[in-house]
């Protein structure tokens, strides 16, 4: 899959002021500061499509952004988006405390019909927070697909590396962890094709 186009599509105050779109979606969740801008940036390679910072909080709202990729059948293109979520665990934010963010998320994983998938961020320094493993239990609950993904993998040697996705591997129960690095652009190759295999390929859009 590669992409050849990415666009911001909308930011929305809450999931009832989403647009209605009838196209794939897959939602980008993790605690705050874990660098899910930075990965929609490197996966759709364009530095600011989607803002990052180093203080944690940088994503207060809800952010669409619209993809477009080459099909897996020769010559055609898809059309999808990618949801760029607030962190949860920074205090700022609504989505601060497990049970504000918690409803707000279960409702949207029930009602969004175009959902394909959650793919959900941890730091690989330290993942599977209380927090993370409520966004899992969230996920399985409403029986939506996630693909767990450990980001800033360069702050680890290889051997480290390993360590650390076998450890979250072993408590994932089948699904498998991919590790990344936007500041080595590594592992986006692993991620999107997760992205479409894990849920199978998005929808074509004919007469594009
Ligand atoms: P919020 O919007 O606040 O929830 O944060 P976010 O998860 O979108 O993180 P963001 O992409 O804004 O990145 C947060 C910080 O981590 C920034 O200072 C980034 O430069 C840094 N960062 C992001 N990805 C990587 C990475 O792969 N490696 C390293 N070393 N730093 C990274
Ligand atoms: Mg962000």
């Amino acid at each position: 899959m590669k992409i050849v186009k990415a666009t911001y599509l909308i930011s929305s105050p809450s999931f009832d002021l989403c647009p209605k779109l009838n196209l794939p979606e897959y939602a980008f969740i993790g605690r705050s500061n874990v660098g899910k801008s930075s990965i929609i940036n490197a996966l759709c390679q364009q530095k600011n499509l989607a803002k990052t910072s180093g203080t944690p909080g940088k994503t207060q709202l809800i952010n669409h952004f619209e993809i477009i990729s080459n099909s897996v059948a020769k010559g055609k293109q898809d059309k999808w988006y990618i949801v760029d979520l607030p962190g949860y665990g920074f205090a700022k934010s609504s989505f601060h405390k497990r049970k504000d963010w918690a409803p707000l998320l279960e409702e949207y994983f029930a009602k969004r019909q175009a959902l394909k998938a959650v793919v959900i961020f941890m730091d690989i320094r330290h993942p599977l927070k209380d927090s993370d493993r409520d966004m899992i239990e969230l996920c399985n609950k409403s029986d939506t697909a996630f693909i767990p993904v450990l980001t800033k993998s360069d702050k680890l040697s290889n051997n480290q590396k390993h360590k650390a996705i076998s450890a979250v591997n072993r408590q994932m129960q089948g699904v498998e962890a991919i590790a990344v690095s936007s500041k080595d652009i590594v592992g986006f190759d692993k991620l999107s094709r997760a992205i479409l295999e894990f849920t199978g390929a998005p929808i074509s859009t004919s007469g594009m």
